[in-house]
């Protein structure tokens, strides 16, 4: 097989995290990159670490030129401009093979119905990139748990979260350029989460039908006054003036087609949880069965003690979103494959390799950013979003939330 080249568009945190996962996966190089920041820095890291000779390309146009895929690692507000010079240089000849997509898709329904046309018109193939689908230790709870569900029935609970102390990087905080704020951030992964574990083994991605959805969205840190002009010094957004939520839960019910039993997802996301770092945690309960995944139970644990904290300069080399380098640390060996990064990369690599969409293509992102939209909608009208309304429907195709319109505040302080 060819080697597969791949190019990337942004090089900020999420771009050196593929391009760490990237160096597990066999068949594919980076061959290039375009970024306005940290590009020089990918090539430099992609080189070093033998996954491609990686140019730095000036324009999204040149770089579509002399690859098979792009993968748009970008933030939310240049998606819709980016995805589209990469369909433009598709029609123009590019011969691209297809198109990834980091979460969230679109920032509303409507933006992501507009990427799924484009990359239509432009006949691209697709990934989305939910990297917690692709984890080992779920794929591993299904795979052990396969017999169970055949026996007994499938899941009927699944519960999701993912939380840390907040972003790394300004944009991420304005509601307004990132798209809300925990919900839209990293509501999505939790979501599709829920959805994919209860979904029975063997049924598509989709199956399950979503019937309602009820949330609550909260600023429970980041909005006393503290914290506030903490953030605000640090990234110049103004938490009196466009709040965002730092807390959201919900849960999103789901009707099995044939058997018309109702199983039920919960989702938990905060960006105020003030622990070690990042937690990823899920469980599922079926009749008689159960599994639990909970990414700060590592196999390794280090001490730091006060006087040995420098030589821990970089906290973030233990655990991504680490708060702290002293003390009992939990420490991930390889994150990029325990979050599911390599996996990801693998499956869309292969997927696009044989002419075909990805295990989940962008009109399953497109589903997922409806369920966040829908959730927004239920915590700003205090109700339970029935997904089978057609008014409801048709109203979330243009609905922006309060939120990421720059009103939190009549939602998060009333
Ligand atoms: N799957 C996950 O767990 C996960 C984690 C982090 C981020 N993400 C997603 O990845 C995306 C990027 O996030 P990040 O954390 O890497 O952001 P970042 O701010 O760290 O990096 C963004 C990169 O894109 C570049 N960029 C910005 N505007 C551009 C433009 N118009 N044209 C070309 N390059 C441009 C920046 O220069 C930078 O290199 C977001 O959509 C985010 O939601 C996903």
């Amino acid at each position: 097989m060819q080697t597969f080249r791949l190019g990337f568009v942004g090089a900020g945190f999420i771009g050196k995290f593929h391009a760490k996962a990237l160096t597990q996966v066999r068949g594919v190089d980076v061959v290039g990159v375009h970024a306005l920041k940290g590009a020089e820095e990918l090539a430099q890291y992609a080189k070093s670490h033998n996954i491609g000779d990686c140019k730095v390309y000036p324009s999204v146009a040149e770089l579509c030129k002399n690859c098979d895929a792009v993968a748009v690692f970008a933030p939310n507000f240049a998606r819709t401009d980016i995805v589209g010079q990469i369909c433009d240089a598709a029609k123009a000849g590019a011969a691209l093979k297809g198109v990834i997509c980091e979460k969230p898709l679109g920032r509303t329904l409507a933006e992501a119905r507009t990427l799924v046309e484009l990359t239509k018109s432009a006949k691209l193939h697709t990934a989305y990139f939910e990297n917690q689908i692709h984890m080992k230790p779920i794929k591993a709870a299904l795979a052990q748990l396969n017999p169970q569900q055949k026996t007994m029935g499938p899941l009927s609970l699944a519960r999701s979260a993912e939380e840390h102390a907040g972003p790394h990087e300004g944009w991420f905080w304005d509601p307004t350029r990132q798209g809300g704020g925990v919900l839209s951030d990293m509501g999505c992964h939790s979501i599709a989460v829920c959805w994919y574990v209860l979904t029975p083994i063997g049924k598509p991605i989709t199956f399950l039908e979503p019937v309602s959805v009820n949330a609550e969205t909260a600023l429970l840190k980041w909005g006393q006054p503290k914290w506030r002009k903490q953030l605000l010094d640090k990234t110049g957004v103004d938490y009196s003036k466009t709040p965002a939520d730092d807390f959201a839960t919900g849960i999103v019910t789901f009707r099995n087609p044939e058997t018309k039993q109702l199983v039920k997802g919960q989702f938990t996301n905060s960006w105020m949880y003030d622990k070690q770092g990042l937690r990823l945690f899920m469980d599922g309960l079926g009749p008689g069965y159960a599994f639990e995944v909970n990414s700060l139970q590592t196999p390794l644990n280090v001490f730091i003690g006060d006087e040995a904290a420098e030589a821990a300069a970089d906290a973030e080399t233990a655990l991504e979103k680490s708060t702290s380098s002293r003390g009992l640390l939990a420490v991930e060996p390889n994150e990029a494959d325990l979050y599911g990064y390599v996996d990801e990369n693998e499956d869309a690599i292969k997927s696009f390799a044989a002419g075909k969409d990805a295990f989940l293509p962008w009109s399953y992102g497109l589903e997922i950013t409806k369920l966040c939209m829908a959730a927004y909608m239920s915590a700003e009208r205090r109700q339970t979003i029935d997904l089978t309304d057609p008014k409801i429907q048709k109203e979330l195709e243009t609905y922006v939330p309060l939120i990421a319109q720059g009103r939190g505040a009549e939602v998060l302080f009333r």
